[in-house]
């Protein structure tokens, strides 16, 4: 029995794939390979997970790659701004050797990546104050994820950040703990955010993935066959998550809008020249230098 946790609840896409994934896994193996799965920070939140993981007390566990780069550099690259021309380019590097890559290289940490699922694109919402040019941000407090990447991110906006867990953000934005957030649409619509925040802008300033993990303590103890069982899995169930994730963002954007959230669509290009070049101060490591330009100059 292998045990998975994560923070979402369980509405969310990412969560009904990994569910066919146990359920697949379990059918594959014929009962030899079963995965329970723990959500809604039931067992911590992401960063306590992934140590966890490191220590091989917990299986598995998905996070954000915006956590994720605390542990495991090269993911830093994918938590940059205005990094893919368009979504094929976005599933060119994800599905090929580069994202293959960045999946392994958590190995030396105890972490190795078994999958991405998506995580649409991240935009900012905001209680009071709307953001319809990047200069709104001016003075705002916006909540990230704990990952400097997101921290400077913000600060190039010209807005200050303040790294809060998924779980506990709600209840920060309703008492004014921060002026908003920043997320892609099903998140903003199934944690409820958009009650207490009237403002969604659509600016896409990052595609920060979701990323599947197993402790290589676990990894280590699996046979060949159980890890086959497990790969075959994952990846039915990354094709499901991608399905389900499209009609999510439709169906999100729709119920918040009709739930009274005014829907800016911003001029993208005034928010990606704001935080030109952000990418090459922020890059302080060789390798994730090198794989930055291998996305940029990626088919
Ligand atoms: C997205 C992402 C989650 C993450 C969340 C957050 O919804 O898919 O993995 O936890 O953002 O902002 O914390």
């Amino acid at each position: 029995m292998l045990r998975l946790a994560h923070g979402m609840d369980p509405s969310q896409p990412v969560h009904k794939a990994m569910v066919l994934m146990a359920e697949r896994a379990e059918e594959i193996s014929e009962g030899k390979l079963s995965v329970e799965i723990y959500h809604s920070q039931q067992l911590g939140a992401q960063r306590d997970l992934i140590e966890l993981l490191q220590i091989g007390s917990l299986d598995m566990m998905k996070t954000s790659a915006a956590v994720l780069e605390n542990f495991s550099p090269q993911v830093k690259v994918f938590n940059l701004p205005y990094l893919y021309r368009d979504s094929a380019h976005e599933l060119s590097v994800m599905d090929g050797e580069i994202g293959q890559k960045i999946l392994e290289g958590g190995v030396p940490y105890y972490l190795r990546g078994l999958c991405y699922y998506d995580a649409g694109k991240r935009s900012f919402y905001t209680t009071e104050k709307p953001i319809y040019h990047p200069d709104d941000i001016e003075g705002l407090n916006i909540r990230v994820q704990p990952s400097v990447t997101a921290i400077e991110l913000i600060k190039a906006f010209g807005g200050g950040a303040t790294a809060i867990s998924f779980g506990e953000l709600y209840t920060a934005l309703q008492q004014g703990v921060v002026d908003g957030a920043e997320n892609n649409p099903p998140s903003f619509y199934f944690t409820r955010h958009y009650e207490v925040c009237k403002y969604y802008t659509i600016n896409e300033h990052t595609s920060v993935p979701d990323v599947l993990l197993i402790s290589e303590h676990t990894w280590k103890k699996l046979s060949e066959q159980e890890r086959e069982w497990l790969k075959q899995a994952v990846k039915e169930s990354v094709t499901f998550q991608r399905k389900l994730w499209r009609q999510a963002e439709q169906e999100a954007l729709e119920a918040v809008e009709a739930a009274g959230v005014e829907i800016i669509r911003p001029e993208r290009e005034a928010f990606a020249k704001a935080v030109e070049g952000l990418a090459y101060r922020l890059i302080d490591e060789p390798e994730v230098l090198e794989l930055y330009e291998e996305i940029k100059n990626a088919e």
